[in-house]
């Protein structure tokens, strides 16, 4: 690609803005044009208005960019929206009847008939909604939207099942990461030491998400998967990475070698196209009886691959496991930049 493409992150100075932020100061193929936030920050650099959390420094060009208004007049193509879920449906709207191409974390959009939940290894085909949601909505751009950040570890782990032996039925707990609360998300004196055994609203995202991301594309709408899913969801004292202990019912008889070499060998359409964000391996499977764990393997394939482990029989359903993901990297910032890439490869610019 000889010229980049040029970005705006919304939503910039939040936890998942910082890590676009991150991902996006060398990316090979997108250059950060545009930064915007709420009030707090508009008028301000970068630099003055973010409360930086990350270990790596803030890239020094984007530091010194003024943080602007969420309004469609920022000079970019592609939108990532990093928004407060409070603000973010009628701002990314506004975006796309503009004509950008918006990438949202936001849950808003997320179950509208005409928006994809895209995870690039598992509903690449759900991007023809584009086209419906467009003429319909009569909009020059598009939302294209991430599932919930424990959504998209649980569907990264299922993927390879699914398409294997295909899944009847799955039980989700969640063990969540504070940052997956936003700054300064959860007070200090509610988690240390503690488990929190709710997260409002997270586990019916699970479930109802899941069932669209891995739906039929049928007839201009998504026919939900069959398959049934039970989660609960709750909060931990771990700073990043979202861990899940799940059990799964399949559709076919496998054996325990068979649901590891399942894990083991998948890959998909980012690994084929090689895309700049794609993990190289998808799902990185632990043999160890202690793995994975958040401070040890979030991080695995710089925070894009889902790290499985303890795989194991199961006497209620089939077969559990544990599986853990970085909630801001694959859960949020890396997989709206993944979903973009895919659009780029697909030759959506040219
Ligand atoms: N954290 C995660 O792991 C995660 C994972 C998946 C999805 N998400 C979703 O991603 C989105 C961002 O989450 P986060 O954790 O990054 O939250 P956060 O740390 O609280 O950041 C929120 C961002 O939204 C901006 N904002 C708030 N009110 C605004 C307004 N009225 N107008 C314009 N901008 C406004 C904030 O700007 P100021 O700094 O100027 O206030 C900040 O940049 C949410 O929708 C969340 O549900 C988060």
């Amino acid at each position: 690609m000889l010229k980049k493409l040029r970005v705006g992150i919304l939503g910039a100075t939040g936890t998942v803005g910082q890590r676009f932020v991150q991902l996006l100061a060398e990316h090979p193929w997108f250059e950060v044009t545009a930064l915007a936030a709420s009030e707090r920050s508009t008028g301000r650099t970068y630099r003055e208005a973010v409360r930086w959390k990350l270990e790596s420094p803030i890239p020094e060009d984007i530091g010194k960019m003024s943080v602007l208004e969420p309004k469609p007049n920022l000079d970019c193509q592609i939108i990532f929206s990093a928004l407060d879920s409070s603000v973010a449906g009628p701002i990314e709207e506004e975006f796309a009847r503009a004509g950008y191409a918006v990438f949202s974390n936001a849950k808003n959009h997320r179950m509208d008939e005409d928006v994809p939940i895209l995870i690039p290894e598992v509903n690449p085909e759900h991007l023809k909604l584009i086209e419906l949601q467009r003429a319909q909505r009569r909009w020059k751009g598009f939302i294209v939207t991430n599932g919930n950040c424990s959504t998209i570890t649980l569907c990264m782990a299922l993927a390879p099942l699914e398409r294997d032996f295909g899944i009847e039925r799955v039980l989700a707990t969640t063990m969540q990461a504070v940052s997956g609360a936003g700054y300064p998300g959860v007070p200090s004196l509610d988690i240390l030491g503690n488990l929190i055994p709710n997260i409002d609203g997270e586990e019916e995202k699970i479930e109802r998400e899941t069932k669209k991301i891995f739906g039929a594309l049928c007839d201009k709408k998504i026919e939900p998967h069959p398959m049934t899913v039970s989660a609960t969801t709750t909060r931990v004292a771990v700073l990043d990475g979202h861990s899940e202990s799940v059990s799964v019912k399949l559709r076919r008889a496998a054996s325990l070698s068979e649901i590891k070499e399942s894990f083991r060998g998948y890959s998909s359409l980012p690994q084929e196209l090689k895309l700049p964000t794609a993990p190289v391996h998808p799902i990185v499977l632990r043999e160890e009886a202690d793995r994975p764990q958040p401070r040890l393997d979030a991080h695995a394939e710089k925070g894009m691959a889902t790290v499985v482990g303890r795989v194991r029989n199961c006497s209620v359903l089939d077969y559990k496991f544990v599986v853990l993901g970085h909630n801001t990297l694959r859960g949020a910032a890396g997989a709206a930049v993944l979903d973009a890439e895919l659009l780029v490869a697909q030759g959506f610019w040219k």
